[in-house]
C-alpha cells in the first residue's frame, strides 16, 4: 500500500496554512534520514550533479543517473513525497520527448511527481505531462540548468520587468496544471507576494520566509558540500569535519597499529591452528 503523501496532501498543507518542508537526498542513506526528520517532501535534485557527482553544475545530469538516485531514495523512505528533477535537455526539445522522459522517471524510478524548470515556454510540456497522470512541480527564479543564459548562480526578479515576468510565469505555471513551484533565489518580498497570488505551494530556497514553505540541499544544510556555501543555507551540522577528523583518526590508528584490536578480531581455536600449520 502506498503511504506517501500526495499532491493532495501537500497542497492541504497550504490551505491550512501550515509550512511544508522539502530537502534533497540522493541515496538510500540520504533519504532514509530525512524521512526520520518528517519532511514532507524529497526532491532528487539534479543538485547531485555537484554535490554526489563532482561536477561543476547541473548540465551533465542525465536521465539514467536520476533514474537510478530515485530507485535508491524510494527504497530509503515510505511516507515522504518523491519528486524527481527532469534533467537538462530531457524536456526541453519537445513536448512528446517531455512527457516520455516524465514517465521514465516514474516507472523505472518510482518517483509521484517530476520537477521542470522554467515559466511560459514549458507550459505545453508541463499541461502534456499533466495530461498523462503525472504531477508537475514548477521552478522559477533562479534555474540552474539556465546557468549559461543567467551569465552564473545571481539573485533573479530584482527589477520591475523580471518581477512582471515571473509573475507572469507562476501564474502560467498555474494554469497548465502544476500542482507546486520552487522558487529560486528572489528577493523576499516577490517571494511573499507570489505565495500569495497563487493557490498552488510556492517552495523557497533562497526566497526568505514567507513561502509556504523550504527547499534545501541535504549538503548544504549538513555542512558536507565545501566548495560553496548558499548565503541562504543554515549550517545545521559540520558533518563533513566529523567525518573527515573520524577518518583521519582511522587513519593514524591502522597506521599505530592500534585498529584493529583484539576485541575487533575473530578467533578460532588454537588446535584448528596447530593441525593446520604445525
Ligand atoms: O536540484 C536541486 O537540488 C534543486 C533545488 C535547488 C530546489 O532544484
Amino acid at each position: 500500500m502506498n503511504l506517501r503523501k500526495s499532491i493532495l496532501d501537500i497542497q492541504q498543507l497550504k490551505s491550512d496554512g501550515k509550512k511544508i518542508s522539502m530537502i534533497t537526498a540522493y541515496d538510500y542513506t540520504s533519504s532514509y534520514l530525512a524521512e526520520e526528520a518528517g519532511v514532507e517532501i524529497i526532491l532528487v535534485g539534479d543538485s547531485m550533479g555537484q554535490v554526489v557527482l563532482g561536477y561543476d553544475t547541473t548540465l551533465p545530469v542525465s536521465m539514467e543517473d536520476i533514474i537510478r538516485h530515485t530507485q535508491m531514495v524510494i527504497r530509503g523512505s515510505e511516507s515522504a513525497h518523491i519528486v524527481s528533477d527532469l534533467p537538462f535537455m530531457s524536456y526541453q526539445v519537445s513536448v512528446e520527448q517531455a512527457v516520455s522522459n516524465a514517465g521514465r522517471l516514474v516507472k523505472e524510478g518510482g518517483c509521484q511527481s517530476v520537477k521542470l524548470e522554467g515559466g511560459e515556454k514549458v507550459c505545453n510540456q508541463i499541461r502534456a505531462i499533466v495530461d498523462a497522470g503525472i504531477p508537475v512541480m514548477g521552478h522559477l527564479g533562479l534555474v540552474p540548468q539556465s546557468v549559461n543564459q543567467l551569465g552564473g548562480y545571481k539573485v533573479q526578479s530584482r527589477s520591475q520587468d523580471g518581477v512582471r515576468r515571473i509573475f507572469r510565469d507562476i501564474l502560467e505555471l498555474e494554469k497548465a496544471g502544476a500542482y507546486g513551484v520552487v522558487l529560486e533565489s528572489v528577493p523576499r518580498e516577490v517571494a511573499h507576494v507570489l505565495s500569495q497570488k497563487v493557490k498552488i505551494p510556492v517552495i523557497g530556497i533562497g526566497a526568505g520566509p514567507d513561502c509556504d514553505g523550504q527547499v534545501q540541499v541535504f549538503h548544504d544544510l549538513l555542512g558536507l558540500y565545501k566548495d560553496f556555501n548558499p548565503k541562504h543555507s543554515r549550517i545545521y551540522a559540520n558533518i563533513g569535519d566529523d567525518i573527515t577528523n573520524a577518518l583521519s583518526n582511522y587513519v593514524s590508528d591502522v597506521s599505530s597499529g592500534d585498529f584493529p584490536n583484539d576485541e575487533e578480531s575473530f578467533h578460532i581455536s588454537a588446535t584448528v591452528i596447530s593441525k593446520v600449520f604445525g
